[in-house]
């Protein structure tokens, strides 16, 4: 058994600059020790959070155990198999999983500390045992759709998904995310619950945020927050018009700003293109199951039988593609230069990594 320390405090940063400014220069440095030592004490809550492949953390009367209808915890039936006995489904599952923490033991080297900032991306299921951390482009209103089916948030006559709008299931306060609880709340739940994620080859995902946010009509609040800036940025001749109403922005503009080390130190990237590897932390939350866009059908099944969910409900059918999906990223990708086609292989290059992602042969940087 493995056991990670993660020690989580709230507002980290304004409390270690308050601690520097005032205490160091005006005490005595024998003092100062005292005065950190319990400033330690009375805000840092210092967890344990215990991650096992083998035995999940049970104990009796812990009542955030999200036990299912067999009285098993999710977590129980994944992985209270006999190894001998495991499907090729399971095996594949475990390949995955075994692939993304030695990825994430080659390519990661400092091991830094969640704060419950990390963790706004992923929704608790507290009646099955579940943590979902949503990403962006890759099912994600499916699967609000149907959380907020199991846990009730869809109100009571709702048991159908898609009896949900798209724009219901991302209103905020319908479903609970694990920044909302306490520290003991937070690791008891990390410990307890079947953490699962949904991935997607990184370019395909990347292609679908930019077809769906910038060459919409509707998507005029993606238009005037980031399409303006970006044609103001890239575009050295813009026309009035275009700097005003920042909707016709290309592809090539779209990666000329990503790439742009400006554009990260202004602020965070928006969601739709922010990198799983930011929204999730895969090195620092242990995943049970890391399911893939490419076999959407299969792996949600799979989550909801676990959770023991199978009954309740059933994972929306989607009228995805996946082979055309990857030849439209290789159009996108015809008139990038070989130049910002590394730069931008760069930046998603851990989403390509962790998840098992190879280069994509379209890519003109061999
Ligand atoms: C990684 O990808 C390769 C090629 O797509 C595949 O053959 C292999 O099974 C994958 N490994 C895991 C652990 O998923």
């Amino acid at each position: 058994m493995k056991t990670t320390y993660v020690p989580i405090s709230h507002e980290p940063k304004r409390f270690w600059s308050a601690l520097s400014s005032r205490s160091f220069k005006m005490r005595k440095p024998r003092v100062n020790r005292m005065v950190l030592a319990m400033c330690l004490g009375s805000f840092v809550m210092v967890i344990f959070y215990f991650q096992s492949n083998l035995k999940p953390a049970t104990q009796g009367g812990d009542q955030a155990r999200g036990l299912g209808k067999s009285g098993r915890s999710p977590l129980q039936t994944l992985y209270d198999t006999d190894p001998m006995e495991l499907s090729p489904l399971q095996v594949m599952h475990q390949g995955r999983r075994e692939l993304l923490e030695e990825a994430c033991r080659s390519y990661t080297r400092k091991r830094r500390v969640l704060i419950p900032e990390d963790l706004k991306h992923v929704i608790v299921d507290d009646q099955h045992g579940l943590l979902y951390c949503y990403v962006p482009k890759v099912a994600c209103t499916n699967w609000k759709r149907v959380l907020m089916v199991l846990t009730g948030g869809a109100g009571p006559d709702r048991h159908e998904p898609l009896q949900i709008p798209a724009h219901e299931a991302h209103v905020p306060g319908r479903l609970r995310t694990l920044s909302e609880y306490s520290t003991a709340e937070i690791n008891q739940r990390l410990r307890g619950y079947l953490k699962f994620l949904f991935v997607r080859e990184p370019f395909e995902r990347l292609v679908s945020a930019y077809r769906n946010k910038f060459t919409r009509s509707y998507n005029t609040a993606f238009h005037k927050r980031y399409g303006t800036k970006i044609v103001r940025r890239e575009r050295p001749d813009a026309r009035p018009e275009a700097l005003e109403r920042g909707d016709d922005v290309s592809f090539g503009e779209f990666v000329r700003y990503l790439v742009d080390p400006a554009t990260q130190r202004e602020e965070p990237f928006n969601e739709h293109w922010e990198r799983v590897h930011s929204l999730c932390h895969p090195c620092l939350i242990h995943y049970d199951v890391v399911g893939k866009y490419e076999t959407l059908e299969e792996d949600a099944t799979y989550v909801l039988k676990l959770a023991g969910a199978d009954g309740e409900v059933r994972f929306p059918a989607s009228g995805k593609n996946t082979r055309t999906t990857g030849e439209l990223a290789a159009s996108y990708f015809k008139d990038i230069s070989p130049v910002y086609q590394r730069k931008l292989y760069n930046l998603y290059r851990m989403d390509f990594l962790l998840f098992n992602y190879t280069m994509p042969d379209y890519l003109r940087v061999h």
